[in-house]
């Protein structure tokens, strides 16, 4: 359900004469999920991806540029963390020496390559799926996937660890940071989410169909701070920053403590 959410928003941007960027396999994506909804829980899902529109789409521009800067340096490995439905290695002019790695839940890729082998998509650069949860033995699969640990890695964590146990997502950094060579990087949000906002209890309501109370999930406020203490130097860089330069005010926050963090494995 996330996934085809972040699927929607590429949608939107793409169809912008003044887009930052062009995903064509998202919609590829939604027309083959579509009709596997019923009305009601399709809206639901278009309304949320309005809602998270304008923020969320920025900061996929933000990735994408990122991963442009890491693989044209010294990354010769990106590592998607709950790859989704993204299509970077498709769509992103990365150097064909690149080896992206796509981590996601089994049942994510079972719709992704059959809707990709359909449209007879080729990658740009070597793409291997990580069908794993990254709550289980994940590490096992990326390797025998052909990772390399003594090659600096780029890893991104684009709305996934949000979704893991908090200690799950200590587990992810500690499996992380035994696989990152000297020069990796790991990309954090710094922000904190209003839990209780109707957005967020809407997207509960139709991802896990039982709202509750917000569950403790992902690094939280400790996250910087803890690679921090593990061999990692951090960088802070302020949201308004980051997308001052795509031209759209009206998504700038304002608070000069929101933003991103990247660890460089030292
Ligand atoms: C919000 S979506 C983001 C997808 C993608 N990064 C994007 O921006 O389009 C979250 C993704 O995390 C995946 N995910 C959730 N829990 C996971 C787990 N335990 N292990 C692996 N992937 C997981 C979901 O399947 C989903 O594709």
């Amino acid at each position: 359900m996330t996934a085809l959410g972040v699927a929607l928003i590429r949608v939107r941007e793409t169809a912008r004469p003044d887009r930052l960027y062009a995903d064509p396999l998202a919609g590829v994506f939604l027309a083959a999920a579509r009709p596997g909804f019923d009305a009601d829980r399709w809206g639901r899902l278009e309304k949320l991806a309005e809602q998270f529109y304008e923020g969320r789409t920025l900061a996929v521009k933000a990735v994408d540029e990122h991963i442009r800067e890491v693989a044209a340096s010294d990354c010769p490995q990106i590592v998607l963390l709950g790859a989704g439905l993204d299509t970077r290695a498709f769509r992103l002019d990365l150097p064909p020496e690149t080896t992206f790695f796509e981590v996601d839940l089994p049942e994510l890729f079972d719709f992704k390559e059959s809707v990709l082998d359909a449209h007879r998509a080729h990658p740009i650069c070597a793409r291997r799926v990580v069908a794993a949860d990254l709550c289980g033995d994940w590490e096992r699969v990326l390797l025998a996937r052909g990772f390399r640990a003594d090659l600096p890695t780029a890893w991104v964590d684009e709305g996934v660890l949000g979704y893991v146990p908090r200690a799950a997502a200590y587990a992810v950094a500690e499996t992380v940071t035994r696989l990152s060579a000297p020069g990796s990087r790991f990309g954090m949000g710094r922000f904190q989410i209003a839990a209780a906002a109707p957005q967020y209890r809407a997207l509960r309501e139709l991802v896990l169909e039982a709202p509750g109370e917000p569950p403790v999930n992902g690094l939280g406020p400790d996250g910087e701070s803890w690679f921090a203490a593990h061999g990692w130097k951090t960088t802070f860089h302020a949201w308004d920053d980051l997308v001052e330069p795509y031209g759209r005010p009206g998504v700038m926050g304002g608070d000069p403590a929101v933003g991103h963090v990247v660890a460089v494995r030292g």
